[in-house]
């Protein structure tokens, strides 16, 4: 599994590499411009959202959406990846910290039209990633949504198909969201697959 060393040096070539797997077609980013897309079009039905995103990397998403005029908060832990992202969004508030700790403090007192979190949180345990979405709700305002797009499957079935085609390619450091498990204890989740591989889980705030 990257630390923040590790994605400290993949991140000058990071939109690159990520481009490249999209592009054609396989593991682990196909789909994931789509996803970006999506999460993208959602959050733009709230003019000036205001905006989570945990594990920005360089940006991809939220510099779009801070371009068209909403705000932008942000944790990650490589400075590589704050200072690409901070290029591009000069105005957005990006703090450095370990999210498998929770959120830095200037972050949880704040509240959110929508909380993003693509291709972050497989570096959570399943268990670190319940407890971690369960605190996350209560920080959006009414109406708001928790956007995760990811290597993803809507069963461990098809998750271990996907392995199985996969191979040696296949990362076991990383711990992938199957939606079955993770709709039972969030039951308002839903999910939209993308590719073979990778699918967009939103989990709406309750009331
Ligand atoms: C694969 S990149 C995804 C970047 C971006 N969200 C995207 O969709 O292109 C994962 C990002 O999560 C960050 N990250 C991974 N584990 C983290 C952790 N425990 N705490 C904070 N950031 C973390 C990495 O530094 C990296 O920027």
């Amino acid at each position: 599994m990257l630390d923040k060393t590790g994605f400290d040096l993949w991140a000058n070539g990071y939109d690159e590499s990520v481009g490249l797997s999209d592009t054609s077609n396989t593991y682990p980013f196909a789909g994931y411009k789509q996803i970006l897309n999506s999460i993208y079009q959602g959050i733009l039905q709230t003019p000036g959202a205001e905006v989570l995103d945990i594990g920005f990397g360089t940006g991809v998403l939220t510099s779009r959406l801070y371009q068209q005029g909403c705000r932008i908060w942000g944790q990650d832990f490589s400075r590589r990846m704050i200072e690409l992202a901070q290029q591009k969004m000069p105005g957005a508030h990006l703090y450095c910290g370990d999210f498998s700790q929770g959120l830095v403090q200037e972050l949880t007192a704040r509240r959110y039209d929508a909380i993003v979190a693509t291709y972050s949180l497989h570096h959570l345990t399943d268990l670190q990633k319940w407890e971690f979405l369960r605190d996350l709700l209560p920080l959006l305002r009414p109406g708001g949504r928790i956007y995760i797009g990811d290597v993803a499957f809507r069963t461990r079935r098809e998750l271990n198909q996907c392995r199985a085609v996969c191979g040696e390619r296949w990362d076991e450091d990383e711990i992938y969201f199957v939606f079955e498990e993770l709709q039972a204890h969030f039951a308002q989740a839903s999910f939209t697959p993308f590719s073979s591989c990778s699918g967009l889980i939103e989990i709406p705030r309750c009331l």
